[in-house]
């Protein structure tokens, strides 16, 4: 009791609280997500996520050099197709983009984990992450583009598919095809309780990706629901799912801390597009001050129980830790 017990005497040397900080961002712990483009031309940065780029396939691998000399040694892939179609057929080819870009990024930077997303929107003409019947994406004939995509994306040397598209049954059904073709060793990680979030918007300029009609609110989950959030995360680690993700991140913590609670696989976190842009854009006006929001941020993400975290600032971050 106080005057015995003092709090802040733990708080005056810096020293001292450091040794006695409970929670740690670790550069291994970061996973960097990237855009790549069909074609040569060269970068462009997106207007919405200042310092985030689509590059083509060669300033993708020069990235994961640069990314991977900082210390980030994991990369999430999003592909920037030539062409789309109905059912994200191009998602599946052995020529795809994202299937060349790791193929060059593994040749180039073996040491980098390259996680392959899987999902039809960026794919789709519709924007939507599956095929559409009768106006509505059918979950069960997604599936079979979902096994198909994930099983090229191994062929070509992804070393964890991460599926995002909210279908039933995908985990299984995606695990199923893996094993088929020999990829027993190929983890999933599984976007479990994905929410129909506006915090996604910025992605969708960046991926070109936004669905053409309609929403996403028939497959990806309800903000105002965790107790649902629970039954999804049981059902993909039931299937199989190697690896649990809360997505968004910041407003969900509660739900991370609830994933890590419950089960004992490792759990993500991704810290998503608009999460990124509020901050750089509160950065860039002297409103907030960046780094420090950044840092602070990434570390309640982990406080909250996640042990890996997907986000566009782990470049960043590695460029201040290692400064
Ligand atoms: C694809 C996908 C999305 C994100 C990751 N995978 C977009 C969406 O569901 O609309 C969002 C990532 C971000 O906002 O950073 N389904």
């Amino acid at each position: 009791m106080f005057p015995t017990t003092r709090l802040r005497r733990l708080r005056y040397n810096p020293v001292l609280r450091d040794m006695v900080s409970e929670t740690r961002i670790s550069l291994d712990d970061l996973v960097q997500p990237l855009f790549v483009k069909h074609g040569n031309a060269h970068k462009t940065e997106i207007l919405s996520m200042p310092g985030i780029y689509q590059f083509n396939i060669g300033e993708a691998v020069a990235e994961c050099q640069a990314l991977f000399a900082l210390g980030i040694r994991s990369v999430l892939l999003f592909g920037i197709p030539e062409h789309k179609d109905e059912h994200g057929h191009v998602a599946c080819m052995a020529d795809g983009i994202v299937q060349r870009a790791i193929r060059a990024i593994k040749a180039s930077v073996p040491g980098m984990l390259v996680i392959a997303d899987v999902c039809n929107c960026e794919y789709t003409t519709h924007g939507h992450c599956g095929s559409i019947v009768d106006g509505d994406v059918d979950n069960d004939m997604t599936l079979e583009m979902l096994a198909k995509q994930s099983v090229s994306l191994a062929a070509a040397g992804a070393d964890v598919i991460a599926p995002s598209d909210m279908m039933d049954g995908r985990v299984g059904r995606i695990r199923e095809a893996l094993d088929d073709h020999g990829f027993l060793k190929i983890p999933i990680m599984s976007y479990s309780a994905k929410y129909a979030s506006g915090f996604y918007g910025p992605f969708r300029d960046a991926a070109g990706s936004a669905p053409q009609f309609g929403d996403r609110r028939t497959y990806q989950m309800n903000p105002a629901n965790s107790r649902e959030a629970l039954r999804e995360m049981e059902l993909d680690v039931a299937e199989g799912a190697d690896i649990i993700m809360v997505k968004p991140a910041m407003s969900y913590l509660d739900i991370i801390a609830m994933a890590k609670a419950s089960f004992s696989v490792p759990v993500a976190a991704y810290n998503v597009s608009g999460e990124y842009a509020m901050v750089k854009a509160a950065g860039a006006n002297g409103w907030i001050d960046e780094q420090r929001v950044m840092m602070e941020m990434l570390l309640s993400i982990k406080r909250a129980g996640a042990d890996i975290i997907i986000t566009y600032f782990a470049g960043d971050v590695a460029r201040l830790l290692t400064k």
